[in-house]
C-alpha cells in the first residue's frame, strides 16, 4: 500500500479535522502518499483532490467544520454513481480509503466495498452519535456542550419570566443528543423517537411542580419521530393543560465551534487507528471506541439501530420530581 485518500462525508462534526489532521499525520509517518477529496464521495465523482503534506493539516486540530468541506451525493444512491467513483478511485491509484462520516457514509463505505472492493476503513463521526458498535462518535460530545450551553443561557430567562420552554435539539432519528443534553441541564422533561413519554404525563409533572412552587421547566424534544416536533408539543401541552410554553429550536449552532478535549482525542485516536487498520489489511470495518478501548467492528455485521441508554431517561424522571 503505498497511496491512502480521506474524505469527511455527510453532516459536519466538530473533530472532524482534528480527525483528518491524525490520518494525515500516521499516513505521512507510515511512508504513504495521502490525498484529500473534497466534499465528500461528491469530490471523488468530481474528482476533486488534493495532495495532502504535514503542513496542510497545520493548526486545524481545534476548529469546527471540516477543511476538506462534506457533502450529502445523491449519485451515490444510483449504482452507476458507485462505479463511476470506483473508477475513479483507480484511475487515482489509490490503494486504500478513509471514509469520516455518519451512517450514510458508512452505508455508502459498505456498499463500495461490496460492489468494487474498494479497500475502506470508516471512522464514526456525527453529532448525532447513532451509529451501533461504538459507544460515542467524534462531534457528539461537542454538540452537546453546545446545546448545554444554549439551554443553560434560555433557563436564565425562563427563570426570570417563569416560564415553560421546549426546546428541540438534533438527532435525525435518534434521541442520544436528547437524553445526554437533558440530564445535563436538569430538563423536566425529554421526548425522544426510542420512548414513549405521554403528553398527559408531562403535563402532570407540570402541574405538580407548579403546585409546589416551581415556575419555570425545560422540556427537550429531539427531532425526529418524536409526538410531533416541538410546536406540536407546545400545542399540545397548551390544549391539556393551559400552560403556554415558548419553543426553541437549536438547529445548526449544536454542529458548530471548536472541538471539545475529548472530541480531539477520540479524533486522534480513531485517526492514528485507521491507519493502521489498513495497513493491517482489514477491510470493510469501521474504528470504534467500546469501553475505553479501540476496537475494530465489521460494517457489515453492523446493522442494527444503536439503542439508546433509558437508564438516563430514568435518571431524569428520578431527578424532576
Ligand atoms: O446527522 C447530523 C444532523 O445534524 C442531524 O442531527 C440532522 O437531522 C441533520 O444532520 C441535518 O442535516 P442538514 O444539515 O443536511 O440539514
Amino acid at each position: 500500500m503505498k497511496s491512502i485518500a480521506v474524505l469527511t462525508s455527510g453532516g459536519d462534526a466538530p473533530g472532524m479535522n482534528a480527525a483528518v489532521r491524525a490520518v494525515v499525520r500516521a499516513a505521512i509517518y507510515n511512508k504513504l502518499r495521502i490525498t484529500g477529496i473534497h466534499r465528500g464521495y461528491q469530490g471523488l465523482l468530481d474528482f476533486e483532490f488534493e495532495a495532502m503534506e504535514l503542513s496542510s493539516v497545520a493548526n486545524i486540530i481545534q476548529k469546527g467544520g471540516t477543511i476538506l468541506k462534506t457533502a450529502r451525493c445523491k449519485d451515490f444512491y444510483k449504482a452507476s454513481g458507485r462505479k463511476h467513483a470506483a473508477e475513479n478511485f483507480k484511475k487515482a491509484g489509490f490503494d486504500g480509503l478513509i471514509v469520516i462520516g455518519g451512517n450514510g457514509t458508512f452505508k455508502a463505505a459498505h456498499t463500495l466495498w461490496v460492489e468494487h472492493k474498494i479497500p475502506i476503513v470508516a471512522i464514526p463521526s456525527t453529532i448525532d452519535n447513532d451509529i451501533n458498535g461504538t459507544d460515542t462518535t467524534i462531534g457528539f460530545d461537542t454538540a452537546v456542550q453546545n446545546a448545554v450551553e444554549a439551554i443553560d443561557k434560555i433557563r436564565d430567562t425562563a427563570a426570570s419570566h417563569d416560564r415553560l420552554f421546549i426546546v428541540e435539539v438534533m438527532g435525525r432519528n435518534s434521541g442520544h443528543i436528547a437524553l445526554e443534553v437533558g440530564l445535563a441541564c436538569g430538563a423536566e422533561s425529554i421526548f425522544a423517537p426510542e420512548c414513549k413519554v405521554s403528553i398527559q404525563k408531562v403535563c402532570q409533572n407540570i402541574k405538580r411542580g407548579a403546585a409546589r412552587g416551581k415556575k419555570s421547566s425545560i422540556i427537550i424534544c429531539a427531532e425526529g419521530d418524536t409526538p410531533g416536533r416541538a410546536y406540536e408539543i407546545a400545542a399540545k401541552i397548551k390544549r391539556h393543560s393551559g400552560f403556554e410554553a415558548k419553543v426553541c429550536i437549536l438547529g445548526h449552532i449544536q454542529r458548530g465551534g471548536n472541538p471539545t478535549a475529548r472530541g480531539r482525542n477520540l479524533a486522534s485516536r480513531l485517526g492514528v487507528e485507521s491507519v493502521k487498520v489498513l495497513l493491517e489489511g482489514r477491510r470493510d470495518v469501521m474504528v470504534a471506541i467500546k469501553d475505553n478501548k479501540i476496537q475494530v467492528v465489521q460494517l457489515s455485521k453492523n446493522n442494527k439501530k444503536k439503542p439508546i441508554n433509558l437508564s438516563d431517561l430514568r435518571l431524569t424522571q428520578i431527578l424532576s420530581i
